[in-house]
């Protein structure tokens, strides 16, 4: 098996794939990291297809350029909308979020039933449905759009009655088709895991996107052989399309510790 020391590059448009990097960090540490955050163009959740197309393109490019072994779209909106666009653009392995999310909910339910909340983009592809359909066609899905979740999260408001209010008025229709999964299928959505948890009750299982991604690349190093030969711990570069500042201010909350400064491109 050929080892490689190339980095892994992730992209998303903001801070939000950051959730995907710290699962990254703690099941592949030794893995060096190339984060981009299309800062300067978030949000994606609320844009028409081709325009996601495009900045998911551009993104990847950056990526790729820094010659990277392997594209992991953290991102569930580029995932949703421009996973496919981006495998048949460029030569390069990419994993997005979106299946390994779907093929965990399918492993949690018992009743077939399964919620999904992410933005509005994302909802509208209908990607988690068809990619749960593909892998089971018993399963019925019921989806919720949630735009204000993301805005709520960079806020640091993630576990506040406010939040925990919204949060509820959004669930309400998919809690009555009695659910028993709920995909959290927006990078943002991890960090709100206390206060839907807290609406939801103890009978309704989360599936993290983010910590179902990580695994799928640790999946896909160990079965391409391509995972890397160094012993020491991997380092994480930060690279941002706008000015670096309230980002390096906020990567902490989605890092869970302290965040390399990023840089503009
Ligand atoms: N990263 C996006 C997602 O996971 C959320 C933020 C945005 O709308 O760009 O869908």
């Amino acid at each position: 098996m050929k080892h490689s020391d190339k980095p892994i590059g992730i992209f998303d448009s903001g801070l939000g794939g950051l959730t995907v990097v710290r699962q990254l960090r703690r099941l592949l540490p030794r893995e060096r990291l190339i984060y981009l955050g299309d800062t300067a163009r978030v949000p994606y959740g609320n844009k028409s297809r081709e325009t996601i197309q495009q900045f998911s393109r551009e993104d990847s490019l950056f990526l790729i350029r820094r010659r990277v072994k392997l594209v992991v779209v953290a991102c569930n909106t580029s995932t949703a909308l421009a996973l496919d666009h981006l495998q048949e653009k460029f030569d390069c392995p990419f994993i997005g979020v979106v299946r390994p999310g779907a093929e965990a909910a399918i492993r949690e339910t018992r009743n077939g039933r399964i919620g999904v909340i992410a933005t509005a983009a994302t909802i509208q592809s209908h990607a988690y449905e068809k990619e749960i359909r593909k892998l089971d066609r018993a399963c019925r899905i019921f989806s919720s759009a949630c735009p204000l979740l993301v805005p709520l999260v960079e806020e640091g408001w993630g576990n506040i009655r406010l939040t925990r209010d919204i949060v509820r008025h959004y669930l309400r229709p998919i809690l009555a088709r009695r659910i028993d999964t709920l995909i959290l299928g927006c990078t943002h959505y991890p960090l709100l895991k206390p206060a839907i948890a807290r609406v939801v009750g103890r009978r309704i299982r989360l599936v993290d996107s983010a910590e179902n991604c990580a695994i799928a690349v640790r999946q896909f190093l160990g079965e391409s052989g391509k995972g890397t030969a160094k012993r020491s711990e991997g380092k994480l570069e930060l690279f941002v399309t706008d000015r670096p500042f309230s980002f390096s201010k906020s990567a902490k909350l989605f890092l869970g510790n302290r965040a390399p400064m990023a840089r503009q491109i």
